[in-house]
């Protein structure tokens, strides 16, 4: 048998032949790498035993904790079965299965499911649909064609998805290759763009893309949002009402609302699925990430009885829709999922969100004095704190001072691993964290973002 590598010569073979995603490799190269080898509860633990409290829950996906017993012997017991088999030309159980459940749990009348692997296809397969219905409903053909978005929005990183996004520093560059969309401003509260405050500005913000879809529906086959909460945008939330108004306005322009709850499904917003808070059905809907707990790449979109006649007819028609990916409707992920929507009734994981939700935001409270501490932003259990080098002008850190980064370090010393997005520290807590866990997570944070903040004040001073 070939000997376990030294923890030296991983970090070796990682600095050598590892490329990490949106990571500047030169930085890497410098730094100590964290190479983690074990999972249990809300703690990830590395090579050299040390705990760390799970900040990100591994980038968004986790719910339930690692190593839950439940979703371990899912995988285990369809790795007894088959590990995959195509849905092309054939069907197998866990597929079947998961597309009944996940119509039974979904906002009301999305009634059919397209498999793909990540949050990326997800809104890739969301996109052609929406393009093919309006061709095949033929009053409309063609001129559909085209998409509403919001400014700073991330729905994933393939070509399609990026066309819809508006964050400058990752999709600048990709300008040459993405079709053009439309843009409209998103409900910052913190950052106004129209320089007014809430309530009182009445969401003054809807107005302009009402103008938008008044204007130009013609040319419109959706508009695609992250409902409640801009996650990648640095965890901008909506005002309640907020997404019931822009379902009212697609409906009126007949324009496809898109719902993208890639990172806010799963409960992590307090209900099952963001819409649901606002009574919406959106007319297409992506969901990845917490689809499986945490476990396995499978990503699904979800549509209306509606959208999916118009696919229907004879072969010669040219209607079907031509797209899939090799592991479409992959048999372990859907066991796993079906296993991960089971323990959300077995353990009655919404109503235990829904009381950590309050106790999150109270233990928030103290962070808001904070020199450094612009804004708290609080959806769920999904938590943005951006930091500003002046509360009063709201003057941001410049990208150089790399404060989220820095104070991502100083926690992970302290036992807590947390990946920011830019100038906005994100804590996203495991659905199963306990009440201590979270005060910890939330002291620790404290903490790191007092020292680091401190020391730059002090070198800027130097
Ligand atoms: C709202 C949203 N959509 C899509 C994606 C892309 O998902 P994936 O990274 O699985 O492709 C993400 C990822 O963070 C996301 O937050």
């Amino acid at each position: 048998m070939a000997r376990k590598p030294s923890l030296r010569q991983l970090i070796e073979w990682d600095h050598r032949f590892l490329w990490h995603p949106f990571t500047q490799m030169q930085e890497w190269e410098q730094e100590e790498p964290l190479i983690i080898e074990r999972g249990s509860g809300p703690y990830l633990i590395d090579t050299e035993g040390r705990k760390y409290l799970d900040g990100t829950s591994s980038v968004w996906v986790n719910l339930h904790g690692h190593r839950h017993p439940a979703l371990d012997r899912a995988v285990k017991k369809q790795l007894g079965k088959i590990a995959h088999s195509t849905l092309l030309g054939a069907s197998n159980q866990p597929a079947i299965e998961l597309a009944r459940e996940l119509t039974r749990i979904a906002p009301k009348g999305l009634a059919h499911v397209f498999y793909s692997d990540d949050g990326s296809t997800a809104v890739e397969v969301a996109l052609k649909m929406a393009v093919q219905y309006w061709q095949q409903r033929h009053h409309e053909a063609g001129l559909k064609n085209t998409f509403l978005h919001l400014k700073l929005a991330y729905h994933g990183d393939t070509i399609g998805a990026v066309s819809v996004c508006g964050i400058e520093l990752f999709h600048a560059r990709f300008k040459p290759l993405l079709f053009p969309t439309i843009e409209a401003e998103p409900p910052y509260c913190y950052r106004c763009p129209l320089k007014l405050t809430y309530p009182s500005c009445h969401m003054a913000c809807i107005d302009p893309i009402e103008e938008i879809l008044s204007i130009r529906h013609r040319e419109l086959a959706g508009f695609i949002i992250e409902p409640l909460i801009q996650a990648a945008a640095g965890m901008i939330t909506q005002q309640a009402g907020y997404l019931r108004r822009i379902r009212e306005l697609c409906t009126k322009y007949k324009v496809l609302l898109i719902a993208d709850e890639v990172a806010t499904g799963f409960g992590r917003t307090g209900k099952m699925f963001a819409c649901q808070h606002e009574g919406v059905t959106p007319d297409l809907m992506a969901i990845s990430k917490g689809l499986t707990g945490g476990y396995m790449p499978l990503a699904a979109t979800l549509t209306t009885d509606e959208i999916y006649r118009a696919f229907l007819g004879p072969y010669d028609e040219f209607k079907s829709f031509f797209h899939g990916h090799s592991y479409t409707g992959n048999p372990l992920g859907c066991a796993v999922a079906l296993a991960n929507l089971n323990i959300f009734r077995t353990e009655g994981t919404l109503a235990r969100v829904r009381s950590k939700i309050k106790s999150l935001s109270r233990l928030l409270q103290p962070l808001c004095a904070l020199h450094h501490v612009g804004d708290i932003r609080l959806q769920g259990l999904m938590v943005g704190i951006e930091l500003v080098r002046d509360k009063t002008t709201k003057e941001p850190y410049p990208p150089n001072a790399r404060i989220g980064h820095r104070v991502a370090a100083v926690a992970r010393k302290g036992g807590l691993l947390i990946r920011p997005l830019g100038n906005v520290i994100v804590l996203l807590p495991p659905l199963s964290i306990s009440e201590d866990e979270l005060a910890r997570m939330v002291g620790i944070l404290y903490e790191a973002i007092a020292t680091q903040t401190k020391k730059e004040e002090q070198d800027k001073k130097r």
